[in-house]
């Protein structure tokens, strides 16, 4: 009898001191729940692009009432989720992301979801899952159709060799960007202003007016710069090493963005055979905005980051306050439709770079040489 009544108690103490251990961690401040309201993902630190939105979602914070927390994913998908997971256990309510790689989030998201956090694609949507509520964006097909456009108006006689280079094929936006391009490119292929100089698949592909997402994984496979402009830069080389003296002269180049813009463009530009060459980017990067002054990079694509974090913010915050956001229209993700916010690019070059980016107080002038 004695035995048992003291097992009895041993249990008891036990019991309680189990109750006890998880009322401390509850109210556990700092790391525990509750103490984050909006967490943000970014893919990287190492491309200035994603450091700009950092900053740009730091100026937009300051005087917010919500708490919020930004992690950087570094390239790496299993980075994101730990990212993700670690924001779930501060309590999140809203996560904006942005994901590394569009498919590979998904698990990501999903875990999000399973806590009834509301999830938000940022710049790069999150493809093949369910569990994404909301995507705010630029109008990424524009942006490839301005880019193909560009090229198009500076384009002088027939013939013109097109280098064409994409983004990585795990973004889903390299896919819009190109679709936006060949959509202008494709005709001025097909009437011979230009001639393909560098892609054996999107030859292959000339009179394909809309190409399908199998179709545009063909090309990137080919022309991908995987957004790395040692990728690109080494492509660039071996295209100009294989090309002859009729893929040489006056040139036109897509380049998806600035970073690879920058680093193709120093390839071209060291070729005694090229002549002259018209080249693409966008993300109006500081070190571009001086290529374009420098007259070495022919035009960006300018996508203010600062309305894109007004609306990925004001969205989180509607949804804090219980409230439904206000919606643009919607994109397949390949699963289901997402509701998305799209905001508009502007083109710049060397005639209204000082208007776009400098009077719009973008930069300041300081900041580059040669500005008038
Ligand atoms: C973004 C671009 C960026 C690229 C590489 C794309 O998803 O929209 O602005 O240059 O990724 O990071």
């Amino acid at each position: 009898m004695k035995k048992v009544l003291k097992a009895l108690s041993l249990m008891l103490v036990m019991m309680l001191f189990a109750a006890l251990l998880s009322a401390c961690n509850k109210s556990t401040g700092g790391s525990g729940k509750g103490s984050i309201d909006v967490g943000i993902v970014l893919p990287t630190k190492d491309e200035p692009r994603w450091v700009q939105d950092e900053q740009r979602f730091k100026d937009a914070l300051k005087d917010s009432d919500y708490t919020t927390e930004i992690l950087f994913s570094q390239g790496s998908s299993a980075k994101e989720k730990e990212n993700v997971e670690t924001l779930i256990n501060k309590g999140i309510k809203v996560l904006i992301i942005c994901p590394q790689d569009g498919d590979a989030a998904a698990a990501a998201v999903e875990a999000a979801k399973k806590e009834d956090i509301t999830v938000i694609s940022y710049d790069r949507l999150i493809t093949n899952t369910d569990a994404v509520d909301y995507y705010v964006t630029f109008d990424s097909v524009a942006v490839g159709a301005a880019q193909g456009q560009y090229l198009i108006d500076h384009a002088k006689g027939k013939n013109v060799p097109l280098y064409l280079y994409a983004g990585a094929a795990s973004d889903n936006n390299a896919f819009l960007f190109f679709q936006g391009a060949w959509s202008v490119l494709q005709p001025k292929i097909a009437d011979g202003t230009f001639k393909i100089a560098n892609s054996s698949e999107a030859e292959a592909l000339k009179d394909t007016a809309e190409l399908s997402r199998d179709q545009l994984s063909k090309i990137l496979g080919q022309v991908t710069t995987n957004w790395d402009p040692n990728e690109a830069k080494n492509k660039a080389q071996t295209h100009l090493t294989a090309a002859g003296a009729d893929l040489k002269g006056d040139v036109a180049v897509l380049a998806p963005n600035d970073g690879t813009a920058r680093s193709i463009a120093d390839v071209f530009a060291s070729d005694g055979d090229i002549s002259s060459y018209v080249i693409t980017g966008q993300d109006a990067e500081k070190a571009s905005i001086q290529y374009i002054i420098d007259g070495k990079q022919s035009m960006t694509v300018f996508k203010d980051v600062r309305t894109l974090v007004k609306d990925a913010m004001g969205m989180a915050v509607e949804i804090l306050d219980g409230k439904t956001p206000e919606t643009t229209g919607s994109y397949n993700n390949g699963k289901v439709d997402i509701k998305a916010k799209q905001t508009d690019v502007i083109v710049v070059n060397k005639d209204n770079v000082k208007k776009e980016l400098i009077d719009s107080g973008y930069y300041e002038a300081s900041e580059f040489k040669g500005i008038e």
